[in-house]
Parts: C-alpha cells; sequence; structure tokens
C-alpha cells in the first residue's frame, strides 16, 4: 500500500545505535515506497510511568500529559509501527517498557482494545549476547501484546553481538532484511 503513515518507536538511548541503525533501514525503505514516515525516540522524550489511576478507563486519554499524548494519537493514526528496543537485563530497555506500560490506555475496562485492529508491525531488536535463541521468551512476550492489540506483524529482525553501536551496519544481512521489511510494509 502507498501513502501509509509509518512510525518507529524506539526504544535505545544510543540514537545511531544498532537499534536506531536498522529502524532507520525499514524506514528508509518505507519511504522509497512512498509513504510518509515519523521516528520517535523514547529516550528523548518526557514519558512517564503508567499511574494506574484508571482515568482511561472511564476516558478516552491518559490523565497524564506528557510526550505520550502526542505518542498515542501517532499510534491511533499509523497503518504501521516500527517497535524497536535493545535487550537490557534479560528485558526490553525501562525506556520501551515505560512506553509499553502507558499503552494500558487502549483497553478498555474488559480489555477489549480501542486502538484500531489491523496495524502493521515490524520488531527491530538488539543484544550483546550473540546467540539469538538467548531472549526468545522476551520476543515471544512482545508478540502476545502485538496480538492482544490486533497488529498483523509483518516480521522482526534481532540483531546479535550488538556491543558496539555500529555492529549493525557491518551486518549486510540484516541491513537486508530491515530494508525487506520496510518494502513489505
Ligand atoms: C544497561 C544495559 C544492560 C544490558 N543487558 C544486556 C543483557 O541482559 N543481555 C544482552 O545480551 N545484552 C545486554 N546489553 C547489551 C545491549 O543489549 C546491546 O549493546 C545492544 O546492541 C544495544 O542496542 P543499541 O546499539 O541499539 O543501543 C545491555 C546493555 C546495557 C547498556
Amino acid at each position: 500500500m502507498i501513502n501509509m503513515k509509518v512510525i518507529a518507536v524506539v526504544g535505545s538511548p544510543r540514537k545511531d545505535g544498532n537499534v536506531g541503525t536498522l529502524v532507520n533501514e525499514v524506514l528508509s525503505a518505507a519511504v522509497e515506497n512512498g509513504n510518509q514516515v515519523e521516528r520517535y525516540d523514547l529516550n528523548q522524550m518526557d514519558i512517564r510511568g503508567c499511574q494506574a489511576c484508571m482515568y482511561c478507563k472511564t476516558h478516552d486519554r491518559c490523565r497524564l500529559d506528557d510526550d505520550m499524548s502526542r505518542l498515542m494519537e501517532a499510534m491511533r493514526a499509523a497503518d504501521a509501527v516500527v517497535f524497536g528496543s535493545p535487550v537490557y537485563f534479560w528485558q526490553f530497555a525501562s525506556q520501551f517498557r515505560t512506553f509499553i506500560d502507558r499503552l494500558y490506555v487502549f483497553f478498555n475496562p474488559d480489555f477489549t482494545v480501542k486502538l484500531p485492529k489491523g496495524k502493521k508491525a515490524v520488531v527491530i531488536t538488539s543484544q550483546g549476547n550473540p546467540d539469538v535463541g538467548t531472549f526468545d521468551a522476551v520476543f515471544k512476550d512482545f508478540e502476545r501484546l502485538l496480538m492482544t492489540y490486533g497488529f498483523e506483524k509483518v516480521g522482526a529482525v534481532h540483531m546479535v553481538a550488538g556491543g558496539s553501536p555500529d555492529a549493525a551496519r557491518e551486518r549486510k544481512d540484516l541491513m537486508e532484511e530491515a530494508w525487506a521489511l520496510g518494502k513489505a510494509l
């Protein structure tokens, strides 16, 4: 589809690190296909943790009015979302987990979902560990979240041995996978 709105949510504090590099590759391919893209770097944004106030269960918005407000609007409007995070201590980075908690706004009180279904999703992760299987459980849990919110997962790129922020640039195979996912949106 041409002229889709594609947004990327990046959880790494290293803007041009491995996650950022692979996310940019997905976005560049999406631009080449004629789509509009926007990248949100969570580490540059003012996003507080969910306060569990339940305001969003009786209102169509979060009571906190921080930078998550514009990201929530962007998610509502997006046709595709590229989710990117490094693995920190056997989990996604805290910047990304804080973002995930704030997605509570998209649940109705009975856990049906307010977010329009059928948005496409791409997942980009990076880790220091060279074994791609080590964090399968983390990636599977995130897939459950995507399924719950009605996303259609187009694919994922899992960078390994990503200690250096430049490592992904050397992984031509993964860069090509990221480009192909951007083209497939
Ligand atoms: C605080 C912190 C915790 C980390 N924990 C892990 C970990 O548990 N397992 C792992 O494989 N890599 C871990 N890493 C390494 C990062 O996942 C790795 O460097 C990744 O490529 C960073 O992505 P980026 O280049 O996009 O920032 C950690 C790095 C930091 C800074």
